[in-house]
This record gives structure tokens, C-alpha cells and sequence, in this order.
């Protein structure tokens, strides 16, 4: 049991079409954006806390509930894909503190006999992240787990303690969902859909093709 599936019927519905070829553009950027969006409420729902607070209506005082910790997260975007998908994270995290990681797999250098891709990383700029914080690593695409791991690597080196970390994507290979288990114990991983499999260059089969290429072109 590797990760754990966000399993809300919109979340299904909006990847579905985003998997279809016949969506383009800007179908496929919004539905990015509306996936993000209800990642975060399932990211709120199943892991964190609410506390009770005094409400006063225009009747009367009454006990309310407001979700904990929505002041310390830490939503990291690793470009570009994954631009769109925190757009609608930050939906349910306004005030969420944001990173961004440039890491993109060398496709001319092909996948390695483990299945890996050798990884640039060109620019990282994260905000401090404390001991409260959680930590949500958003790419919509974990197919090899090379890039994640990559990622990974840099956060936990510059991080300090912290409170959770979510590894959050719309379509994983289960490949990359072990890698990056492996590597990253702590980690939870959260996705929409776990694929059959990586084709010969490294793609989530069926997948739903680049979707760097398709919220971008
Ligand atoms: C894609 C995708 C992930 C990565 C997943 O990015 O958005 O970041 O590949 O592959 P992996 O799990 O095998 O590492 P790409 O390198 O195409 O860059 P882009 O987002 O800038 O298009």
C-alpha cells in the first residue's frame, strides 16, 4: 500500500477529462486547476483538524468549527505542469507559503535499466518552512518517481522539522509511486489515479500524455 487515492466522484470526473485527447488547451489548464482545488478539500478533509469556536450568529452565540493549521502550509510547484494544479491548491490554501523547484527529466539521456531518468534541477527557492508546517509537493505527473525524488531530495536537505508532507499528483505509474516510497518513507503520497504502467520512454500508460505540453502549448 503505497499511496492513498483522493477518490472524490469530481475529482474522477475532472481527470477523466482531462485524460481525453479531445481536450484541449485551455479545457485541459482549467481542469488542472479545478483537479487542484479538489485535491486541497480532500487534503483538508482527511488530514487535518478542525477545533471549536465561538460563533455568534445575528440570533444568537454558537459553537462553530474552523479547520487547524491552514496557516501553515507550504505548497511546493514543481514547473511547469504542476503551475495550474497549485493554482486551484491555493483555492483551498489561500494562505498557503509557496516554493518552486525547476526539475525536468533529460529525455535525450533516456531511462536507465532501473527505470530512472537522470534529472536537472535549475532553480529552487523555498520559503522557511517551520514545525508546524505541512509540506505539499504538487506535480500532476509521477511517472518514473525521478523527478519527485529529486525534488524530494533538495526540500528535506533545506527543511527543517516539519509537521506532514504530502506528495500530491493527479496520475501516477506504480513504478514511481515505489520509488518514491522507498526513498521517502515519510512521505504520503496522494493521487487521483494509479495508471497500468510506464511505456518504453518513461509515459504513464493510459495516462493522459504530457500535461506540461498540454496546459502550456
Ligand atoms: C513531467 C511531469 C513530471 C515528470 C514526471 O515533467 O510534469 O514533473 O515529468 O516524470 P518522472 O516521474 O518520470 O520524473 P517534464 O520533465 O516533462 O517537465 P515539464 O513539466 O516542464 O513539461
Amino acid at each position: 500500500d503505497d499511496a492513498h487515492l483522493i477518490t472524490h466522484a469530481l475529482a474522477k470526473d475532472t481527470l477523466s477529462r482531462l485524460r481525453d485527447v479531445e481536450t484541449e488547451q485551455v479545457a485541459f489548464r482549467k481542469g488542472l486547476v479545478k483537479l487542484g482545488r479538489i485535491c486541497g478539500y480532500e487534503i483538508i478533509d482527511g488530514a487535518m483538524e478542525t477545533e471549536y469556536v465561538p460563533v455568534t450568529t445575528p440570533l444568537q452565540e454558537t459553537t462553530g468549527e474552523r479547520v487547524k493549521g491552514l496557516d501553515d502550509v507550504v505548497i511546493i510547484n514543481v514547473l511547469r505542469a504542476a503551475t495550474p494544479f497549485v493554482e486551484g491548491l491555493l483555492k483551498a490554501f489561500p494562505r498557503a507559503k509557496q516554493g518552486v523547484i525547476s526539475a525536468g527529466r533529460d529525455e535525450a539521456a533516456g531511462m536507465t535499466d532501473d527505470g530512472e531518468f537522470p534529472i536537472t534541477i535549475d532553480y529552487v527557492k523555498l520559503p522557511e518552512i517551520g514545525p508546524d508546517d505541512t509540506v505539499i509537493l504538487a506535480d500532476p505527473m509521477l511517472a518514473t518517481g525521478s523527478t519527485m525524488c529529486a525534488v524530494l531530495g533538495h526540500v528535506l536537505e533545506e527543511a527543517g522539522d516539519f509537521e506532514d508532507l504530502f506528495v500530491l499528483s493527479a496520475v501516477s505509474a506504480p513504478d514511481g509511486l515505489v520509488r518514491v516510497s522507498d526513498q521517502v518513507p515519510e512521505a504520503d503520497l496522494l493521487t487521483v489515479a494509479i495508471d497500468d504502467r510506464l511505456d518504453d520512454d518513461g509515459f504513464i500508460v493510459p495516462g493522459l500524455g504530457d500535461a506540461g505540453d498540454r496546459a502550456f502549448r
